[in-house]
């Protein structure tokens, strides 16, 4: 693939100096780089650290989303996740599994499988959910003390999405604590930076999860109960089937490794937008029913998930650039969403924002996230929670620390709060 040799045509600095400091594991606060790749040029531009062109622009983000069958989301193996060594067994059977996620396939494979979690996660079923979200966030909420310091990423932020979905799913209480290694194991197989005896570790363990899931998938499948698995093991795909075993672990693990660091970053982007800006705060507190607008507002200015990939699959033009099929390109949800030319005053976090419902945080086209009605459920049951056991909370002593090193997932690493 050609690299980028151009300088910026109307930036003050070359775009290849502007992504080397975005993806050098050093930038806390990467939206202000954003703004300049977006204004430089047609904002498309080849990072060779990424090997993909690198899309900031509203319209093109959301062109390369719709346009499925030019950008295809096949390209399993040059995510981290698709690393591994075909000479050992272990890793051969973690890619056998992991590959057949269907957020990494295009249609007809993709449309099939995803027609098994229709009926699962509309509005109207994930609101029969609320209990359990209301129980899971309630119960952590109440361990904290009132006046102390707690840094909610690790122990608040973190454990709501694998409570809920451990909840959900139908998972017994009794395996809930191991539940939750084994999904941030399997979760950290997707991380660039876990690499060697490390990765070995996260694929062993994941496969710990995997069989675990199949023996869940077992049980329900003689005994159906109300819960998630249950419903995904009977519900027939729109080929008339169900799902193999195989591809069946396979999804049911992607609910975990899609919705739990999204919902975690959601919950401390959240906090911390409540924090900077204590008007909205304040107007929230008055009436919760603000609460959908403005976790619309922290998803269109704070996205949890900043970038994704598509692969050419034939010949294309992104922004003025003619691309060769077989090129990579990386569409920036974070740039999109602060895109002046699709949401004014971009930088301003304002709840009573008119446009945001086109926002990018769960992209659009036949991908759009899942678990979108859920990752909404959770950010309303949370904050009206805090709000309610904590009004008065605030910035805790100790410096806030934005993780650096995964540019594809940003979000908090520290974010002290003081109860
Ligand atoms: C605030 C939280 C969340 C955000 C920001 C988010 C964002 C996204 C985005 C951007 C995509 C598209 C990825 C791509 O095609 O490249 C996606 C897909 C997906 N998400 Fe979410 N997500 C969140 C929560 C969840 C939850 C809670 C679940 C399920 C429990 C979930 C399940 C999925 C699944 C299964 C896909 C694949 C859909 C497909 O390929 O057709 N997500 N999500």
């Amino acid at each position: 693939m050609a690299g980028e040799t151009t300088a910026a045509k109307s930036g003050t600095r070359p775009a290849e100096r502007i992504l080397a400091d975005l993806f050098g594991g050093v930038v806390q606060d990467p939206f202000p780089l954003y703004d300049e790749l977006r204004e430089t040029g047609d904002g498309v531009h080849y990072s060779p650290l990424l090997q993909s062109f690198f899309v900031t622009r509203y319209a093109d983000v959301r062109r390369i989303a719709t346009d499925h069958g030019t950008f295809s989301s096949d390209l399993f193996d040059v995510t981290p996740a698709g690393t591994h060594d075909p000479a050992d067994a272990e890793h051969r059977r973690f890619a056998e599994i992991a590959s057949r996620l269907f957020m990494f396939a295009d249609p007809p494979v993709h449309s099939r499988i995803r027609s098994t979690f229709r009926t699962a996660f509309t509005p109207d079923a994930v609101e029969r959910w609320r209990g359990a979200v209301l129980g899971a966030t309630a119960s952590l909420l109440e361990d904290f003390e009132p006046g102390s310091e707690v840094d909610i990423m690790p122990r608040f932020a973190a454990d709501v999405p694998v409570a809920v979905i451990a909840s959900i799913l139908g998972v017994p209480r009794d395996a809930w604590g191991s539940f939750r290694t084994w999904s941030f194991a399997y979760a950290s197989t997707f991380d660039p930076m876990v690499q060697g005896e490390r990765r070995d570790e996260a694929i062993r363990t994941s496969l710990v999860l995997f069989d675990f899931l199949a023996g869940l998938a077992e049980q329900r499948r003689a005994h159906p109960a109300d819960d998630l698995i249950s419903t995904i093991v009977h519900t027939k795909t729109d080929d008339g089937d169900v799902l193999g075993e195989v591809e069946l672990i396979a999804q049911i693990a992607l609910l975990l490794v899609a919705g739990n660091e999204t919902t975690t970053n959601l919950i401390g982007n959240g906090v911390t937008l409540l924090l900077d800006n204590p008007g909205a705060r304040a107007e929230i507190t008055a009436a919760h029913g603000l609460l959908p607008k403005a976790i619309e507002e922290m998803l269109r200015i704070d996205p949890p998930l900043h970038l994704t990939f598509r692969l050419l699959t034939k010949d294309a033009t992104v922004g003025e650039r003619h691309l060769p099929a077989g090129t990579l390109v990386a569409p920036c949800i974070a740039a999109a969403n602060r895109d002046p030319r699709a949401f004014p005053d971009p930088g301003r976090f304002d709840i009573h924002r008119a446009e945001n419902g086109k926002h990018l945080a769960f992209l659009h086209g036949i991908h759009f996230c899942v678990g979108a009605a859920l990752a909404r459920l959770e950010g309303q049951v949370v904050f009206e929670e805090l709000l309610r056991h904590y009004p008065g909370f605030g910035s805790g002593a100790e410096p806030a620390v934005r993780r650096t090193l995964n540019a594809v997932s940003r979000g908090w690493e520290k974010r002290p709060v003081l109860l």
